[in-house]
């Protein structure tokens, strides 16, 4: 792994150069952070859990007609993907009240919402990702008004489709992050879906009791954050093959805690 050169390190992934030029190795780790890093910890087996709800929900976004840059898994923690890019704007779209919207508004969490809104955050950890409007991005050139009508167009095609996906295994899609990037043809560019998809970036709450099966139990301190991502997985149809070590580590982790 460490043949390769690395091109970046995020807090939750690590990015090394491809095989070829135009693409990248994503690297899944156990490494779970919140508010802006200030609460660190691990996840044990998350990487490997994240790294095949990613693919999965990737290759059926791009079954619908999404363009994005996952391009295969590699094995259990890696994928290639295409090199974008990156927008410097994190897109979170909301179909129910919770986290942010909840505090800032003072809407109680699990309120439906009459419409799905859409929110832009500014990607800069040292600000600590500032919400921003339309305004600021087209002010500060971070993102075209042709590309932010695709990213509106691709965000609210991808809620539809997911909520559907989550509604039909029992699970509310509460809300999602989602990161776009420009690739480049000739001299144009266009915007496809980047990053990752994973209970890392999505409220997913059990529609029938409402538990959290998210990161929400890792930033709350309510324990059983394996189980949870495992149980997403699960449901997906994702766990039989595929994620040994991930039970494994569970395994370990139960017989650590003496449990
Ligand atoms: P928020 O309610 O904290 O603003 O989060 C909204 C959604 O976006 C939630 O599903 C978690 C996700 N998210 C990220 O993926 N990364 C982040 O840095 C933040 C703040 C939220």
């Amino acid at each position: 792994m460490n043949r390769r050169r690395q091109i970046y390190e995020g807090k939750a992934k690590i990015l090394y150069e491809g095989p070829e030029p135009g693409t990248l190795i994503q690297y899944f780790k156990d490494d779970a952070t919140a508010f802006n890093a200030q609460k660190k910890g691990t996840i044990n087996g998350k990487g490997v859990i994240n790294n095949r709800i990613s693919e999965h929900v990737f290759t059926l976004l791009g079954h619908i007609g999404i363009p994005h840059h996952f391009i295969k898994r590699l094995n259990m923690r890696e994928q290639l993907v295409r090199q974008v890019e990156i927008v410097p704007i994190e897109v979170v779209v909301r179909n129910v009240a919770a986290g942010s919207l909840s505090k800032r508004l003072g809407i109680e969490e699990g309120e439906q919402l009459p419409r799905t809104i859409l929110e832009y955050y500014y990607k800069d950890d040292a600000l600590g990702d500032p919400l921003i409007t339309d305004e600021h991005i087209a002010c500060f050139g971070w993102a075209s008004q042709e590309e932010m009508h695709d990213i509106s167009d691709m965000a609210i095609r991808i809620n539809d489709f997911m909520s559907g996906m989550f509604a039909g295994i029992g699970i509310r899609l509460v809300d999602f992050k989602l990161e776009f990037g420009r690739v480049w043809e000739n001299d144009f560019s266009r915007i496809i879906l980047a990053d990752e998809i994973s209970p890392d970036g999505c409220r997913l709450w059990d529609i029938a009791t409402n538990e959290k099966l998210d990161k929400d139990r890792f930033r709350r301190d309510m324990g059983g954050e394996v189980e949870a991502y495992q149980e997403v997985a699960r449901r997906m149809g994702l766990l039989p093959e595929g994620v040994d070590s991930a039970v494994l580590d569970l395994e370990t982790h139960r017989k650590k805690r003496g449990k």
